[in-house]
C-alpha cells in the first residue's frame, strides 16, 4: 500500500493511512487563508458600499457557504478562483432572497449573518444548514438578539435551525455574555451596524477579535475597553468597501505544527500564518509542551499580524492547558491532543465545555478515537486527561471515524502517520470545510522526505 489514498464509500470517502510509511516533515509549505478572516471579509464586503478587494481567500466549503448566502441577497461577488475576488457591496441594504440561506456546515455563517438578518426592518429570511448546524445551539445568539427587539423563530422552542427571521429595527444593549465566543460577540456588534446608539457586547475572556479589526478598518465607529474585554459599535455606522488580504490559517498551520513537533527529524517552515494574539493560544500550549517553534519574518499585513512558523522535532512534555487559554486555542484541542499522547507525563485539559457544541462533541470524539489508536485517555465533563506515551510512543493503527467534522479528521490523518501500520479514517472529506488540499499537502511533504 501507499503512504496513503483517499477510497469512496457511498457518499463518503475513507482515508487509508500507512503510519509505517510515513517520513518526518521538511522543507516549505504554506496554508490556506483564514476561516474567520475569509468570512468576515466576505460579509463586510457585502454590507459596505463600493468594492472590497479579497486576496487569499480560503476556497473552504465554509466560506463558499457565506459567498453563496450573501449572493442570493444581492452583493455582487466575483469568482471566487481569481487571484483577486470583488464584492460589490450592498451598502448596508440586503436583499430578500428568493430561497432559504443555507450556511452549509458553517457555524461562523449562521451565527454572524443572522446579526445583519434579524437587524434588516421588514424583511423575511428563512435560514438552515446541515445535520451537523441544525443540532447546534442557536439560543446564543437568539436570546441576545431577541432581548434587542428581534423577532426570530426556529424549531425546539426558537433555539434550533431551521429558523425564520422577520427583520426589525433594533434597539442598543449591553449584552454581558456568559462565554468567551466570537460568533457571539460579532453577531451583535454585526447586529449593532445599524441601531442608533450603543451596542456593547462584554465577554468573560477575549474571543478573537477579527471582527473588531475589520470592521475598524471598514470605517464602522467602535471602541475597546480591553480591561473588561468590552466592545461598543456606536451606530448607526456605514461601512466603506477595503482591500483584504487573508492571512493563511493557525488553525490549519496547527496540524503540522503538531505533525512535525512528534515526528523525528522534522524540520518545517510554515510561511505566511495569522499570529493574532487572540489566535495563538495553540503556540502558547506547544511552548508549555517543550515544542520547538519559532517565529520569523513577522510583519502587519492589512491589520492581522503575520509570521511564518518554523517547527523542529522535540521531547514533548505534558502539562495543564485550561482558563482563559483555551478561547485562544478552541480549535486546536483536538490535534494538541494528539500531541499529548507522545508527551512524557499526564496532559489535562480542562474549562473546554465548548467543545462540546462544536461540528461534533469534540471531547467525546476524541477520546473514543485516541483510547482506540492505543492512547489512555479519561473524558470529564469540561476536558479530558491524556497520560502521554513519550517521544517513541507505540500507536495501534486503527478504524476512525471524523463524525464529519473536518478538524476531527484531519487530527485522525496526523496520529495515523504515527501509528505502526494501516488506519482508516472513515468521512474524511470532511477535511474539505476549512481546507480543501489538507491530504495532498500530507502526502507531497512525505514525498519530499522519502
Ligand atoms: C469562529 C469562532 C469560534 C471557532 C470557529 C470560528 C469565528 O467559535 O470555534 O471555528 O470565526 O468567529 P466560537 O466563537 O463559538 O467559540
Amino acid at each position: 500500500m501507499t503512504f496513503l489514498r483517499l477510497v469512496d464509500q457511498g457518499a463518503h470517502q475513507t482515508l487509508e493511512i500507512d503510519g509505517s510509511k510515513g517520513g518526518p516533515l521538511t522543507g516549505e509549505i504554506t496554508v490556506p487563508g483564514d476561516k474567520s478572516i475569509s468570512h468576515r471579509s466576505l460579509m463586510l464586503g457585502a454590507i459596505a458600499q463600493g468594492q472590497t478587494r479579497i486576496k487569499g481567500l480560503l476556497l473552504g466549503e465554509d466560506p463558499r457557504s457565506t459567498a453563496a448566502c450573501f449572493s442570493a441577497m444581492g452583493a455582487k461577488i466575483s469568482d471566487l478562483e481569481s487571484e483577486w475576488i470583488t464584492v460589490e457591496g450592498t451598502g448596508g441594504e440586503l436583499q430578500e432572497p428568493d430561497d432559504v440561506l443555507d450556511t452549509g456546515n458553517s457555524g461562523t455563517t449562521f451565527r454572524l449573518m443572522l446579526g445583519l438578518l434579524a437587524s434588516q426592518p421588514d424583511k423575511f429570511f428563512a435560514v438552515t444548514g446541515d445535520d451537523s448546524i441544525r443540532a447546534r445551539p442557536m439560543k446564543r445568539v437568539i436570546a441576545p438578539l431577541t432581548e434587542m427587539g428581534a423577532a426570530i423563530a426556529g424549531k425546539a422552542g426558537n433555539t434550533l435551525a431551521p429558523l425564520g427571521v422577520k427583520g426589525q429595527q433594533l434597539r442598543p444593549f449591553h449584552y454581558h455574555s456568559p462565554i468567551a465566543s466570537a460568533q457571539v460577540k460579532s453577531c451583535l456588534l454585526l447586529a449593532g451596524l445599524s441601531i442608533k446608539g450603543d451596542t456593547t457586547v462584554t465577554e468573560p475572556s477575549l474571543s478573537r477579535d477579527h471582527s473588531e479589526r475589520m470592521l475598524k478598518a471598514f470605517g464602522a465607529n467602535l471602541s475597546i475597553n480591553a480591561a473588561t474585554h468590552s466592545v461598543t459599535i456606536h451606530g448607526p455606522s456605514q461601512l466603506t468597501g477595503q482591500t483584504v488580504i487573508v492571512p493563511g490559517d493557525i488553525s490549519s498551520a496547527a496540524f503540522w505544527l503538531v505533525a512535525a513537533a512528534i515526528t523525528p527529524g522534522s524540520n518545517l517552515l510554515i510561511k505566511n500564518v495569522g499570529v493574532n494574539p487572540t489566535r495563538t493560544g495553540v503556540l502558547d500550549a506547544l511552548s508549555m509542551m517543550n515544542a520547538n517553534v519559532t517565529l520569523e519574518n513577522e510583519r502587519d499585513v492589512t491589520g492581522e499580524p503575520v509570521a511564518d512558523l518554523r517547527v523542529r522535532h522535540s521531547s514533548l512534555k505534558g502539562c495543564t492547558l485550561g482558563g482563559n487559554l483555551i478561547p485562544r486555542m478552541i480549535d486546536e484541542v483536538p490535534i494538541l491532543a494528539v500531541a499529548a499522547l507522545f508527551a512524557a507525563g499526564t496532559t489535562t485539559i480542562t474549562n473546554a465545555a465548548e467543545l462540546r457544541v462544536k461540528e461534533s462533541d469534540r471531547l467525546a470524539v476524541m477520546v473514543e478515537a485516541l483510547t482506540k489508536l492505543g492512547g489512555k485517555v479519561t473524558e470529564h465533563p469540561e476536558g479530558m486527561e491524556i497520560v502521554g506515551m513519550g517521544t517513541n510512543a507505540q500507536l495501534s493503527g486503527s478504524v476512525l471515524d471524523s463524525y464529519t467534522d473536518h478538524r476531527i479528521a484531519m487530527s485522525l490523518a496526523i496520529a495515523a502517520t504515527r501509528a505502526s501500520g494501516q488506519s482508516q479514517i472513515r468521512r474524511a472529506e470532511a477535511a474539505a470545510v476549512s481546507y480543501p488540499s489538507f491530504f495532498d499537502t500530507l502526502e507531497a511533504i512525505n514525498r519530499q522526505a522519502l
